[in-house]
């Protein structure tokens, strides 16, 4: 099953929209395999976006990823790449559509990142989570009450 890294960036944890987006995604059914909430270093943001070393924007991309903590998560589903990118919405905030969370609540900086294709996606699963993440089948549907 497909998977992909999200991360809600350091404006969207200060701005108290955590559970806003994690929501946003189990309700459109997407599993949850990984979540960590952490503050990385330059070095490690350079990894993660080191394919952008070479835009003007780098440095600054750098200096607000490690501005604070982030929440970095795995979720998994049918086309959780694609179907991700649509939840999140357009990169520049001023372009987003409304009822994406960038366009619903980017302002300036675009709150949250995910993966651009399932081959990134590994990439970054491996990067974030190089302790693998949790192999879980929800039991919900057979719980009892006596
Ligand atoms: P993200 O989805 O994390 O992927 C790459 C990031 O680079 C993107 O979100 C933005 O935060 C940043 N980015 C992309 N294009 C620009 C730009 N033109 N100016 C500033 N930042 C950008």
């Amino acid at each position: 099953m497909e998977q992909t890294f999200i991360m809600i960036k350091p404006d969207g944890v200060q701005r108290g929209l955590v559970g806003e987006i994690i929501s946003r995604f189990e309700k459109k059914g997407f599993t949850l395999r990984g979540l960590k909430f952490i503050t990385v270093d330059s070095a490690f943001a350079e990894k993660h976006y080191a394919d952008l070393s070479a835009k003007p924007f780098f440095s600054g991309l750098v200096e607000y990823i490690v501005s604070g903590p982030v929440v970095a998560m795995v979720w998994e589903g049918k086309n959780v790449v694609t179907t991700g990118r649509k939840i999140i919405g357009a990169t520049n905030p001023a372009e987003s559509a409304p009822g994406t969370i960038r366009g619903d609540f980017a302002i300036g900086r675009n709150v949250i990142h995910g993966s651009d294709s399932a081959e990134n996606g590994r990439k970054e699963i491996a990067l974030w989570f190089p302790e693998g993440v949790a192999e879980w089948q929800s039991s919900l549907h057979s719980w009892i009450y006596e």
